[in-house]
């Protein structure tokens, strides 16, 4: 493969034969944004290692330290110096959170328990996505929160005040929404308990038991779950948080593995929380079983994950009839679905991506990105109002793309382009800062 950078483009020409190779990828992103949130309100030092140096990430380091929570480096171990539940300081400015949709929703439930008033801001993309989701349920618990963007948009006021609890019904499995009410009861010491549709992301509720903190999940048989914390909870650091390697950069690699024929492809030290892995389990739908090696049970699982190309007479076999992929897996690979998008245009068949319309309101709406671009690479691909219907064709070709300054559609392409004739130009690359700083340098390692 040829990878050559021109600015904010990059150019990619593939070579036949496939991928392969070994790496480790960077840091899981919601899990390095929760070590920084949860040890700055515990009580203790917490050092984080395999903390995902990312733009996203960065963004939560500087809303800390604006808030008074001193977060040092040391050989690359993040350490941060706890000041309890309601220590945070008033910030001198309004809090940037970039790009980043955790650290606002996160930090809302956080700052609505303080005893000071602040802003938050942030960039283009995260003044479209929606805040109600979060203001909705802090006000039920008698918070002041206003929307200065208008109409539940950021710029976010929020004036810090003692909350009551709430049993929060959430429309949506968001992990976002979850972790805001938690966090928001654990600040303000009241009992809270969040139901949603199926269980999102469940890193907030293993990081808080790995503090001491008693978390109570019930899934239902209709797979809807309520996640719930007592009165008075005190959060004591447990010293060492480990980040595993995220499993949805790993995704691009994964993908790729099976996309083309001859590949095989590790990806060593991955997340393998059973709430992010719909990605294994899509693959495994197609007939490309990944093997996991060394894996490891710590607060979050952990294993190296192996993909081998199965041959396209076996992907056939998987594909006899449709893949449909929809609730309940949906929340288990929401961020992985732009690649699985890609994948599917190369696939012997028809994916169905369905009850996914969350994908229109993340950095990027990303039915109309992903439909618009895979288009231009000789896809036939359709959006609908909550997915996708693809049907696979034999060849992408290289084509001039445009990543909506979205990083996962970045990715995304890259790995579409790995399997296209010919050329691929991708413009606005450099938003791969936002999860995957190394991403094209890694690429690049799989020849
Ligand atoms: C995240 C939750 C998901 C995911 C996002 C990270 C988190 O969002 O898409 O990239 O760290 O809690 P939602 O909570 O909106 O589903």
């Amino acid at each position: 493969m040829l990878l050559k950078r021109d600015g904010n483009k990059v150019i990619i020409t593939p070579a036949s034969g496939g991928v392969h190779g070994k790496l480790f990828v960077p840091g899981d992103k919601s899990i390095s944004h929760r070590s920084i949130m949860i040890g700055a309100l515990s009580e203790g030092e917490t050092k984080i290692s395999g903390f995902l140096k990312s733009a996203d990430c960065i963004s939560t380091i500087n809303c800390f330290k604006a808030l008074g929570v001193d977060i040092d480096e040391n050989d690359g171990v993040i350490s941060v110096s706890g000041l309890g539940p309601q220590g945070l300081k008033k910030p001198g400015h309004p809090l940037d959170v970039g790009n980043s949709g955790t650290t606002m929703r996160l930090l809302s439930g956080i700052l609505a328990a303080q005893d000071f008033e602040c802003e938050i801001t942030g960039d283009a993309s995260i003044m479209k996505r929606p805040m109600k989701r979060v203001m909705e349920p802090l006000s039920a618990m008698g918070a002041d929160i206003a929307s200065l963007g208008g109409d539940g948009l950021a710029p976010l006021k929020i004036k810090g005040s003692i909350l009551h609890g709430t049993g929060w019904v959430s429309k949506v499995a968001s992990a976002q929404v979850k972790s805001c009410v938690l966090l928001a009861g654990l600040c303000s010491g009241v009992p809270v308990s969040v139901t949603e549709p199926a269980l999102s992301r469940d890193h907030t509720e293993r990081m808080l038991r790995a503090f001491g903190v008693g978390v109570d999940t019930v899934i239902r048989p209709d797979k809807s779950a309520t996640v719930s914390i007592g009165a008075g909870c005190t959060l004591k650091s447990p010293g060492n948080i480990a980040v595993p390697g995220d499993i949805s950069s790993a995704a691009y690699f994964l993908a790729a593995g099976a996309m083309i024929p001859g590949s095989s492809v590790t990806v060593e030290n991955t997340g393998i929380n059973p709430t992010r892995d719909g990605i294994i389990k899509v693959l495994e739908m197609i007939g490309a079983d990944p093997v996991f090696e060394n894996a490891k049970e710590d607060s979050e699982p952990s294993a190296d994950i192996v993909v081998t190309h199965p041959g396209i007479e076996r992907i056939r076999e998987h594909y006899q009839n449709e893949i449909v992929i929809g609730a309940p897996l949906i929340p288990t690979l929401i961020d992985e679905l732009p690649v699985i998008a890609a994948m599917a245009c190369v696939m012997p068949g028809r994916t169905i991506i369905k009850d996914a319309r969350e994908l229109r309101v993340k950095e990027s709406d990303r039915i109309e990105a992903m439909t618009a671009e895979l288009s231009k690479m000789g896809a036939r691909i359709q959006g609908t109002p909550d997915g996708f219907i693809i049907d696979g064709v034999e060849k992408l070709h290289g084509a001039a793309v445009d990543s909506h300054s979205d990083h996962r559609v970045a990715m995304s392409l890259a790995t579409a382009a790995l399997c296209a004739e010919g050329e691929t130009v991708i413009d606005g690359a450099d938003c791969v800062d936002i999860s995957y700083p190394a991403f094209f340098e890694d690429l690049q390692k799989l020849i």
